[in-house]
């Protein structure tokens, strides 16, 4: 499977916080050994954060460990934890405030996802992508606010949603469903916990080529025929440094007044969809000389 190869960004490339802006912090990241959760790490592990980084396999997230280390030089601390299971998300803190000394940030990032006609899915396949994504999602969010609530400090939750979670979507049903619920609760749990100096954000992607996505979104041919670049009004996909830049910047001291939001990332695809002319970029110059004539021509009938 290849990943399409995306334009130079410039200075985006680069990051975009100051050097120590996550001196002293530490992140988890569910879902962090692979795709996006590992983009955003690296980038959270070169501005000074301690990393925790979790999903159900070891070894991949020890290999990425390893990989990142060498990349940034920061700590790193992986942990297996199936986010559906509230007792292993338990001990995930346990675990990174006995290594870090605290916890300051959760990317609720894990997911599970594939195309498939509802009707051909099973109900345990149904509640499989649910409670991944979204059980998952609490699990965690109930985890770190039960810390931070009890030990006094403010926190930070950032949700990585999709843009179908605000417009629903088919043959990915379980994941709109799921993904809802978590827009849900980013907005819910920001009026509640806000009092506690706990943020609650998110961010909803547009096409970020991942092995992971990829390969149970755009399976086999898929991803030629079905190219996602020609839905986006700027011709072409996300790069990772994008979203590393934007998860930054809403875990950091600098969005300190940002709480309850969604911010889109994906080149204005869903809008495109949307907008009930979008579909007249097909039309040519000399098509549009005709269409004017035709509609000048309306105004004496
Ligand atoms: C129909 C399927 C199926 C398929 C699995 N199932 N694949 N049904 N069509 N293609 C059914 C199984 O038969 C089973 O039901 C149930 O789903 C659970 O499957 P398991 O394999 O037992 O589950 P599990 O091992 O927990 O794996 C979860 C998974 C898998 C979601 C099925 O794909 C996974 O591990 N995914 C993790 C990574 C991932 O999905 N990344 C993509 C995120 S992308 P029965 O009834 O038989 O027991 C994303 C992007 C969104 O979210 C937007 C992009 C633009
Ligand atoms: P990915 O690489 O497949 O990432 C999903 C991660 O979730 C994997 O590391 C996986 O690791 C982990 N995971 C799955 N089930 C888990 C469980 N039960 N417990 C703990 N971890 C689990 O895909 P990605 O594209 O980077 O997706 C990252 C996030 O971005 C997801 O929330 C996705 O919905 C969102 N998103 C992606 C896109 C895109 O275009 N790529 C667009 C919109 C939104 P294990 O298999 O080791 O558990």
């Amino acid at each position: 499977m290849e990943i399409p190869e995306n334009n130079s960004l410039g200075d985006a490339e680069k990051g975009m916080l100051r050097n120590d802006a996550f001196n002293g912090k530490t992140i988890i990241i569910t879902g962090g050994g692979t795709g996006l959760g590992r983009a955003m790490g690296t980038y959270f592990l070169k501005l000074g954060a301690n990393l925790v980084i979790t999903s159900r396999k070891l070894k991949v997230l020890q290999k990425t460990a390893t990989e990142m280390e060498t990349e940034t030089g920061g700590k790193i601390l992986a942990l297996a934890c199936d986010v559906r299971h509230y007792e292993e998300v338990e001990k995930v803190f346990q675990e990174a405030v006995a290594k870090f000394g605290q916890v300051n940030a959760v990317v609720n990032n894990a997911a599970g996802n594939f195309i498939s006609p509802t009707e051909r899915l099973s109900a345990n396949a149904f509640s499989t992508i649910i409670d991944i994504v979204l059980k998952g999602s609490v699990n965690c969010s109930l985890a770190a606010g039960k810390y931070w609530i009890k030990e006094k400090m403010p926190g930070n939750i950032l949700n990585i949603i999709t843009t179908y979670a605000f417009t629903g979507s088919a043959y990915v049903v379980p994941s709109a469903c799921a993904k809802g619920g978590v827009l849900a609760l980013t907005r819910s749990l920001a009026a509640e916990w806000g009092r506690h100096q706990i943020r609650t954000n998110a961010i909803a992607p547009g096409p970020f080529p991942t092995k992971g996505a990829w390969e149970r979104l755009l399976p086999g041919e898929m991803a030629e025929k079905f190219d996602f670049k020609n839905r986006v009004p700027l011709k072409r996909v996300g790069k990772q440094q994008e979203i590393a830049n934007l998860a930054a910047f809403l875990i950091s001291d600098y969005s300190a007044y940002i709480n309850g939001d969604v911010i889109t990332i994906d080149g204005g695809e869903w809008l495109q969809g949307a907008g009930q002319f979008n579909g007249l970029e097909m039309v040519t110059d000399e098509m549009w000389d005709g269409i004017e004539q035709l509609i000048r021509a309306a105004k004496g009938s």
